[in-house]
């Protein structure tokens, strides 16, 4: 029924009213509501003092006029291991991206250690210690192991073999097969690649865009080690996972993050424990 001259519009409160239907969308929003907007907003001001890294309020999108985040926070504090889940589409791996310089901030910053680097560049930004690994494409196929963490330390070449040497360390395989060519290797062992020449310029803080997705199980588990063991090297890492209960048993502390906007946050037990998260999003994305 088209409901656009008003004398077509049902007596207030008739069943067919279309207002009654907005009032029934509403309720059930307000039932499935995440915590109040306000109230996350006053967890991140209270709780990101002294944070390491920090986006507040951050709008952002791919086209002028058209934003895919709407106000987004969040924080890391130094030695952090944080995760970001929520939806396909949900703007994830859009707020990576914004941390990194790669897609425009239009209102809104973002801090490293109270620097403003909102919009840097992707190189400064790695100068001033953020890696980032992106979910596809994130090894040269046709280099070797050696050459792909060569590219990592472009900027600082004399330091490469220390830091070759501190990467194979936590990645034996990659000291072991040094010369082999990047697209000869496994799925599971280009990550830990993509994450060694992330590491090749000792980032204060790492950006890994869903590292596990693709892996089997197994190569999952050994990826969630690895980011564990990254971490524990003093590395701060900020995690995207479609692995929400995987990533979510690992993280200090996690967001959710839903139609751009944060929907929930707390520590990894608490947010795997929420019968709100586990309903709306863990179930689903479970399974998925
Ligand atoms: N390069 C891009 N150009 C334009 N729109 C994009 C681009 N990448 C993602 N988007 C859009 O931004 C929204 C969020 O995507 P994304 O951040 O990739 O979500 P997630 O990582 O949570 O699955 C989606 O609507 C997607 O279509
Ligand atoms: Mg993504």
């Amino acid at each position: 029924m088209n409901y656009t001259e008003p004398s077509d519009l049902p007596a207030p409160g008739s069943p067919d009213d279309p207002r009654e239907f907005e009032r029934e969308i509403d309720l059930d929003a307000s039932q499935n509501a995440s915590p109040h907007a306000a109230t996350l907003e006053q967890i991140h001001a209270s709780e990101s003092v002294g944070a390491l890294v920090r986006a507040d309020r951050v709008v952002a999108g791919y086209f002028p006029g058209v934003n895919i985040l709407n106000g987004c926070d969040l924080y890391a504090k130094d030695g952090e291991l944080v995760g970001i889940i929520g939806p396909n589409g949900a703007g994830k791996s859009t707020l990576l991206k914004a941390l990194f310089g790669l897609v425009r901030v239009n209102e809104g910053s973002v801090l490293l250690r109270d620097e403003d680097i909102t919009n840097l560049r992707a190189d400064q930004l790695v100068r001033r210690g953020v890696g980032f690994v992106p979910q596809n494409n994130n090894v040269f196929p046709s280099l070797t192991i050696e050459e792909n963490l060569q590219m990592g330390a472009f900027q600082e070449p004399k330091k490469f073999t220390e830091r070759f040497d501190k990467v194979a360390d936590l990645f034996p395989t990659l000291g072991q097969r040094r010369k082999q060519r990047a697209g000869s290797l496994s799925g599971g062992e280009r990550q830990m690649v993509a994450m060694g020449r992330a590491l090749m310029m000792e980032p204060s803080v790492l950006l890994l865009d869903e590292p596990s997705a693709g892996l089997s199980p197994a190569l999952q588990d050994e990826v969630f080690v690895r980011v564990k063991g990254i971490n524990a090297t003093g590395v701060t890492v900020i995690i995207v996972e479609q692995n929400a209960r995987r990533c979510l048993q690992i993280v200090d502390r996690g967001y959710v993050l839903d139609q751009g906007r944060n929907a929930y946050t707390g520590t990894g037990r608490s947010l795997a424990n929420d019968p709100k998260v586990i309903e709306l999003y863990l179930g689903t994305l479970a399974r998925a």
